[in-house]
């Protein structure tokens, strides 16, 4: 900034400011190598454990009808695939070749409220969502945009009571069709408890022709995650959902931003934040009773976007 402050001729001014210009494009240009970099090395890191493409679903040629599975979490427990879910399996991974310049992972955080953020979210080439959360009437704050949908089969008994009456039936399945064939998530073999769930949601979905695009991780994935974070010294009991898919899109998104990760009752002004932005669910992340430590994830997270390898979006977005 000194060799601006001399005495100036128009044409030193101009040099001097295209040279300033360049010094700020320059910095900028090595910062964006080196998170460009970072990226590179936790993908590289990650993929030693997870092979991303193979286990975001099972296939149909892994099992036949009538096959027992044990239950990814309580392998004393088993479950039989029925014709309705092997006929819902892939042909192949849903992500098969796929690579995105940009993806957003979104939490189902209430830090998204009065965000701004929809417009950004949906601006992303791949968008990637949480347990079926609500978007239409927050749109502004998260956008509308899904290109990956995950859904917890505890889902179907907390929002949509079991879909046991029409109503809740008509709701979910106006639901499913804002997915217009983007890619449906379901870990249903994880634990023992939602197989019911699960069963009549891919019942309902061939009976209607819902246009989704079915997907039910592998056994192998949420070892291979626990594992990656494990070796790194991040102790998890079991992975959140947002902490899978940000692990799971290392894979396929050359940059990655999470949004609606803040597993915290207060902001940093020290403002109240509700723990999903569109309902009324309480916090129980802090007991050792919980099954996900999402401060410390979050911690985890928090460091490799200091590092430059990922985006964390905890602010508004205009
Ligand atoms: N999340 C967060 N802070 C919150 C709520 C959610 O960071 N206050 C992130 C977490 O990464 C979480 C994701 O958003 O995994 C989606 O939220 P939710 O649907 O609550 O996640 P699950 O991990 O599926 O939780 P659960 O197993 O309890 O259903």
């Amino acid at each position: 900034m000194q060799m601006c402050e001399m005495r100036f001729t128009r044409k030193r001014w101009t040099i001097c400011m295209i040279g300033l210009l360049l010094i700020f494009y320059k910095t900028k240009e090595r910062a964006r190598s080196n998170e460009h970099q970072e990226a590179q090395l936790t993908r590289k890191d990650i993929l030693r454990f997870l092979d991303a493409e193979r286990d975001v679903s099972v296939i149909k040629s892994s099992f036949k009808p009538g096959d027992t599975i044990h239950y990814v979490l309580d392998r004393r427990k088993t479950l039989n695939v029925s014709h309705t879910l092997h006929s819902l399996l892939p042909d192949v991974s849903p992500l098969k070749n796929k690579r995105f310049k940009t993806c957003a992972v979104v939490g189902n955080s209430g830090v998204l409220l009065k965000s701004g953020c929809g417009k950004e979210i949906d601006s992303h080439d791949f968008v990637i969502r949480c347990n079926l959360a609500p978007l239409a009437e927050f749109a502004d704050d998260v956008g509308l945009r899904s290109d990956f949908t995950t859904m917890n089969p505890s889902v179907i008994q907390r929002v949509y009571g079991g879909l046991l009456n029409e109503t809740v039936r008509e709701n979910f399945v106006q639901r499913l069709r804002l997915l217009n064939d983007s890619v449906l998530w379901i870990p249903a073999f994880m634990v023992k408890g939602g197989e019911k769930h699960v069963e009549v949601v891919n019942e309902l979905i061939l009976k209607r022709k819902l246009p989704v695009h079915m997907a039910y991780p592998s056994l192998r994935l949420v070892h291979a995650v626990r594992g990656y974070w494990l070796t790194n010294k991040v102790n998890i009991k079991r992975p959140s959902t947002g902490l899978l898919m940000y692990t799971m899109a290392t894979r396929f998104c050359d940059e990655i931003h999470l949004y609606g990760f803040w597993p915290f009752p207060k902001d940093s002004s020290g403002n109240p934040v509700k723990y999903h932005y569109y309902d009324m669910l309480k916090y129980r992340y802090f007991s050792n009773a919980s099954p996900h430590r999402m401060p410390l994830e979050f911690k985890t997270l928090k460091m490799l976007h200091s590092k430059g390898a990922l985006k964390l979006m905890t602010s508004k977005c205009t």
